[in-house]
């Protein structure tokens, strides 16, 4: 009697779990992965899975129970930290954040798969530096750009991370040397040898991350000839005397430049102050309130030939009245 009941019960039980797997199987390789501070769930389709199959997305912390991230998509991943605008709760640099996923099809719905805890700055997998070089005379300046964060950015994060400078002749890649715990991102390489072909490799170091970051490229430079700096500036002492002897020279003969150039009937000083004097001034009121000062006329006789003045002065007939009197 009993023994019937029990194997009916299992048997009821054994029904119900094979139809609940019936409906909907479980998306699988369900991970949370961070590059550069961000935050992705990334999962592949149940075995067999049919095209319309759709998933949602959650992720949680310690404090933050699960939020949802994406609904009924159709691709196999979703970026947690692109939703900063809606109303998730932003991702932090410090946080501790597990994922889980879930497909839909129809009204069917798989179990929740959940993924592996990841805590953002420990776990973050942090992208190559961006490094330039600047070769003068025989050394090579090396700047760096740190790698852009999705959260955050690099020194507020990792504040005492250094970076592994790494450098070789490029004829000779298996001599390399390095320069390691460097915090400010400009070194200036002054062990060289002139004329020579350099390459150069940067990595960042942080304490909590166990791992550096991913290496910066290749990149590489020729120094010039030591002499190079040396010369650059005796051109420069060259030009610089060339134009203070141009500005001497233009010094002593200005009065003849000037003569050359200028027109010879300058106009007195006085009288240029006087035009560029306002018309409200007091001189010019006075001047135009006043009454036209009085003529002062002296007896002149002109006693001239008057056969020469006509052809010497043909003008001398149209003067005033005055002057013929
Ligand atoms: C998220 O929730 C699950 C159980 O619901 C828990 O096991 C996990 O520890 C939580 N994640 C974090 C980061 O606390
Ligand atoms: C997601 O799809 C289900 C049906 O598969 C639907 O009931 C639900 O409303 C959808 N949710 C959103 C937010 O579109
Ligand atoms: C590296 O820096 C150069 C110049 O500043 C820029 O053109 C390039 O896009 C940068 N590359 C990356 C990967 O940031
Ligand atoms: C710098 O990088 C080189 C190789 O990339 C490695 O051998 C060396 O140990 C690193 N130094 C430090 C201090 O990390």
């Amino acid at each position: 009697m009993s023994a019937a009941l029990c194997s009916f019960i299992l048997t009821t039980t054994l029904y119900g779990s094979t139809v609940l797997s019936a409906i909907l199987s479980r998306p699988t390789n369900v991970h949370l992965t961070s590059n550069n501070m961000n935050l992705v769930l990334r999962w592949s389709p149940p075995e067999g899975a049919s095209k319309s199959l759709v998933y949602t997305a959650e992720y949680n912390t310690t404090v933050i129970p699960y939020t949802v991230g994406c609904v009924n998509i159709s691709t196999c991943e979703c970026d947690f930290t692109s939703l900063r605008t809606s109303l998730q709760p932003s991702i932090v640099e410090y946080g501790k954040y597990t994922g889980r996923v879930q497909a839909h099809e129809g009204l069917k719905s798989s179990p929740w798969v959940e993924s592996n805890h990841m805590t953002l700055d420990k776990d973050t997998i942090i992208g190559s530096p961006n490094v330039s070089l600047l070769s003068n005379g025989a050394t090579i300046e090396v700047s760096i750009k740190d790698p852009v964060f999705a959260v955050s950015t690099l020194r507020n994060v990792y504040i005492s991370a250094t970076y592994n400078i790494s450098y070789w002749k490029d004829s000779q890649k298996d001599q390399v040397k390095y320069i390691s715990n460097i915090q400010q991102n400009r070194v200036v390489l002054s062990d060289l040898n002139p004329r020579t072909k350099y390459c150069v490799q940067v990595q960042i170091n942080t304490e909590s991350n166990s791992r550096p970051s991913h290496p910066s490229r290749v990149t590489c430079e020729n120094t010039t000839s030591e002499e190079a700096p040396w010369m650059a500036a005796v051109l420069t002492a060259v030009i610089m005397a060339a134009a203070v002897a141009l500005v001497c020279v233009l010094a002593v003969f200005r009065k003849s430049i000037c003569q050359l150039f200028c027109p010879k009937d300058v106009l007195p000083q006085h009288f240029k102050e006087y035009l560029l004097e306002s018309p409200d001034s007091t001189i010019y009121l006075a001047m135009q309130n006043s009454h036209p000062p009085e003529e002062i006329y002296h007896q002149i006789s002109v006693i001239a030939d008057n056969r020469t003045m006509e052809e010497g002065c043909p003008l001398g007939k149209r003067e005033d009245p005055q002057w013929g009197d």
